[in-house]
């Protein structure tokens, strides 16, 4: 069986730091592991659109922002599609016919879904079109016959509900769609980095992020507001690692060798760890050594971005070219899809059969 990695994000804002160690770097990782035979990468236009219906502008221009990130980061339009999700139509036709196989309580019971309209503060109006983005994610993973899906730990949920329709597709109709794996990163402090204010997630709407593309000095200021213990006043307080938002980012950002880079006087983070908890070690330190490691991370993505940014023309090309391969794997799929269903009616004039 063909490896075949699918995944995207919604076009509702440049990409931040939580996207890329929660999803953006392992798939730049799988990528370059070479072991994959097909990688499709969506920017989920038509899903942004689900609740952003009278905002199309808005997502019209972070279709491009995306795509920058995505260049941004290392994936390689030699090895990987990028493609716009609503540039393949196959997948609202196939959207179509999953939603027969899905009832309306088990949209409802979809943690994700759920905690969404409450954050949207939907509850009674709820677009239609919201309600069932799960139903179209699963078209988008099967329609690429998708066997690996990257994403961070809030997708999990839809992956489910995703092998759910896969599952009764298949005992309804035969052996037709491809049973996915979700992929989390592997290191735990990836799976959900939370804002620069401490709060659970990094997110737009909350204003608590930093982005790929932001410059320096906006890093630094972002990095040394942030929040960390609460109850450590003093430097020679005791102070508390588990839940404190700077280490939770050095999990998650920091390699060995940037000790000797930028703080030798440690020689790993369990060592600055037990400093801080042991007491005499203050945040701004701390904070100092976090925002040289976020630079250190962040300089090669946003030279990349640069580059890129210059040639848009050459962007638009990569997107173009790769939603055409995009929507003819897709056909390729509806046709078994069709097949399988038997609504292949044309095909060896079948209806007359
Ligand atoms: N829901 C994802 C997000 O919010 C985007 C997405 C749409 C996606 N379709 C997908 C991710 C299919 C993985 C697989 O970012």
């Amino acid at each position: 069986m063909k490896k075949i990695i699918l995944t995207g994000d919604r076009p509702t804002g440049r990409l931040h730091v939580g996207h890329y160690v929660g999803s953006l770097k392992e798939r730049v990782k799988l990528q370059n592991s070479n072991e994959y035979d097909e990688i499709y990468i969506m920017i989920a236009d038509a899903q942004a659109l689900t609740d952003n219906a009278e905002h199309p502008e808005k997502v019209r221009q972070n279709i491009m922002q995306v795509a920058l990130d995505y260049l941004a980061v290392g994936l390689d339009p030699e090895k990987s599609i990028l493609f716009i999700q609503s540039m393949v139509p196959q997948l609202t036709e196939l959207t179509f016919y999953y939603m027969n196989l899905v009832t309306v309580s088990r949209v409802q019971r979809n943690p994700t879904v759920k905690a969404e309209i409450q954050m949207r503060g939907f509850e009674t109006s709820i677009p239609v079109g919201f309600f069932c983005y799960p139903i179209s994610q699963a078209a988008d993973i099967t329609a690429f016959h998708a066997t690996v899906v990257p994403v961070g730990e809030d997708q999990m949920p839809m992956l489910e509900q995703c092998k759910e329709i896969v599952h009764k597709f298949n005992s309804v109709y035969g052996e037709t769609l491809t049973d996915p794996q979700i992929k989390l990163p592997d290191n735990a402090s990836c799976l959900r980095l939370p804002g620069i204010d401490g709060k659970a997630k990094m997110s737009k709407s909350l204003g608590n992020c930093i982005y790929l593309s932001e410059e320096p000095e906006e890093i630094r200021k972002k990095v040394m507001s942030m929040f960390t213990d609460p109850n450590h006043l003093r430097v020679e307080d005791p102070g508390q690692v588990e839940g404190n938002p700077v280490f939770i980012y050095l999990d998650a950002f920091c390699r060995p060798e940037y000790f000797a880079e930028f703080l030798p006087e440690y020689e790993n983070l369990d060592q600055l760890k037990d400093h801080y908890r042991r007491g005499g070690l203050g945040d701004v330190k701390v904070k100092k050594f976090l925002n040289n490691v976020i630079q250190a991370e962040l300089a090669p993505i946003r030279e990349r971005r640069k580059y890129w940014e210059q040639r848009l023309p050459e962007v638009y090309e990569i997107l173009r070219e790769g939603s055409r391969k995009a929507e003819q794997k897709a056909a390729q799929t509806l046709r078994e899809v069709r097949h399988a269903m038997r609504i292949d009616y044309f095909e060896d004039n079948n209806l007359l059969k």
